[in-house]
């Protein structure tokens, strides 16, 4: 099977995408270090187990052509990552917009302009389809973000008998 061609979301006023690398571990562990940062997660991550997350989004770059991607700003600074994964809501395969924003750089709406420059990729590239966000219930900012882009709740994941995920979802019409 030919490789996928690799995808980037176009840079935005204030930030770049671009795909993870070994360097950014120190970045990437700090953050999914930060037990505020994973506070719906089941356990702030280990410097092994951020080394782990890269790993798995190059598998999927390569895979896919897609995968969470590194954010920062023009000037280099490491902000979080964003982007594109398939995920399985109750045993079906979905597209998700996903983020992480390091908590210096929370609620100044980075999370927001990362996710709008992926929606543009998924018109792009995929239009139409659905795109969903999947979300622990009591993740208010999370929510937000989703809500900014014009999702709305559209079902409940109940795949996990012991954990029910809020899916957001909207339409992505082609551009
Ligand atoms: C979710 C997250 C990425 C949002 O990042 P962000 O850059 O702060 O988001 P934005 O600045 O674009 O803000 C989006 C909205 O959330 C609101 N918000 C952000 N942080 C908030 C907080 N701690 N409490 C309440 N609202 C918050 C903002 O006010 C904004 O609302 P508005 O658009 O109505 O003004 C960030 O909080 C985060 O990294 N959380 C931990 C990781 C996570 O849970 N990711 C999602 C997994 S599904």
């Amino acid at each position: 099977m030919n490789a996928p061609r690799r995808l980037l979301p176009e840079p935005t006023d204030r930030l770049v995408f671009r795909e993870m690398t070994e360097n950014d571990l120190d970045a990437m562990a700090d953050m999914l270090g930060d037990p505020e940062v994973m506070t719906f997660f089941p356990a702030p991550k280990t410097r092994d187990e951020s080394a782990e997350w890269i790993t798995r989004m190059q598998q999927r770059y390569r895979e896919h052509g897609h995968g969470l991607w590194v954010i920062e700003t023009h000037d280099g600074d490491f902000v979080g990552d964003c982007g594109l994964t398939w995920q399985s809501v109750n045993d079906t395969p979905v597209l998700e917009v996903g983020y992480h924003v390091r908590r210096a750089m929370q609620r100044q709406g980075y999370a927001t302009e990362a996710a709008r420059a992926c929606v543009e990729l998924v018109a792009r590239e995929f239009a139409p389809t659905l795109l969903t966000a999947i979300i622990h219930p009591a993740n208010d900012p999370s929510r937000r973000v989703a809500e900014n882009l014009g999702m709305t709740h559209i079902d409940d994941d109940r795949a996990h008998p012991w954990i029910v995920r809020t899916v957001m979802g909207m339409q992505v019409a082609p551009r």
